[in-house]
């Protein structure tokens, strides 16, 4: 195997691996050691069933259902194998959109940090893509954190935030969600602002995403001027890294030292990703022992 870095942002490519043969201990603790140290892997070229997909990506951790609100959208053909498996499409047959966040532009977040336990990891496989756009970019949060300035630093090293669930990253309200009217009053879960990394020990910038959230203890209008700076500090080109998708590609990020985001594309033009997330941990904060 060999591990090339994506840029001198974020992400690997490792190749000489086949994701759909038996992968040895050995190996698959070099492949684990570089989703820590690189944040994001990419794997070319991969051929895979839907039971290939979950075989890999359960050696990470045990994998999530999707969630209640899009059950609907898993893969229903029947395989078993197939149960944890989601699917990300804009592809709509008999009148039934077959997946999850269309053909629009996905705002920068990280996955579902309006759980109290958000995931560990996303994998994706590349089924079939668009031949241009729905590039998905992801940025490197433990950079931000380490290149802040200091009186950045300072106003955010101690806050907790509220990261609201109401919407999906596309902008959609979630099915039985109101709109929110007051962002201190929004449903969802509180985190701290700079998390300690459960696996690395390292301190990471961890703000989910803009829409509806609320820096806990500020006036409103203080949390937003916050928000807005650390947005637009955060997912600067030194920190980011913008993948253009191959059929047979496969991407895995570490949801807690990430954001990502998705171009939008063209909608006439078919896409379609499988998914699989594995379960997360608590996540301390960066001043945690
Ligand atoms: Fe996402």
């Amino acid at each position: 195997m060999q591990f090339t870095p994506l840029n001198d942002a974020i992400g690997a490519r490792v190749d000489g691996v086949d994701l759909a043969a038996d992968i040895d201990a050995a190996d698959f603790a070099a492949i684990h050691q570089a989703w820590l140290d690189h944040c994001v892997l990419l794997f070319r070229g991969q051929d895979l069933t839907p039971g290939g997909l979950t075989n890999f990506a359960a050696k990470f951790g045990p994998l999530e259902p999707p969630p209640g609100s899009e059950k609907d959208l898993r893969a229903d053909s029947g395989a078993d194998e197939a149960r944890d498996m989601w699917i990300i499409s804009n592809v709509v047959e008999n009148g039934k959109a077959i997946g999850a966040l269309g053909n629009g532009e996905a705002e920068w977040h990280s996955d579902m940090t309006y759980l109290d336990v958000p995931p560990t990891a996303s994998v994706l496989f590349g089924h079939e893509v668009p031949p241009s756009g729905a590039n998905t970019w992801f940025a490197n949060m433990y950079a931000a954190w380490d290149n802040m300035p200091d009186d950045l630093r300072r106003a955010v090293v101690d806050a907790q935030a509220l990261h609201n669930s109401s919407y999906t990253s596309a902008g959609e309200l979630r099915r039985g969600m109101d709109e929110v009217t007051d962002v201190r009053d929004a449903p969802g879960a509180v985190h701290p602002c700079v998390i300690r990394h459960p696996d690395t020990q390292r301190q990471a910038l961890f703000l989910g995403r803009r829409t509806n959230a609320y820096i806990k203890g500020l006036e409103v209008a203080d949390s937003e001027a916050l928000l807005d700076r650390l947005w637009d500090y955060c997912v600067d080109k030194n920190f980011t890294y913008s993948h253009n998708w191959q059929p047979g590609d496969v991407l895995i990020w570490d949801n807690r030292s990430t954001l990502h985001r998705r171009d939008a594309f063209d909608p006439s033009a078919r896409r379609i990703l499988w998914r699989c997330q594995i379960a997360g941990s608590a996540l301390p904060s960066a001043s945690a022992a």
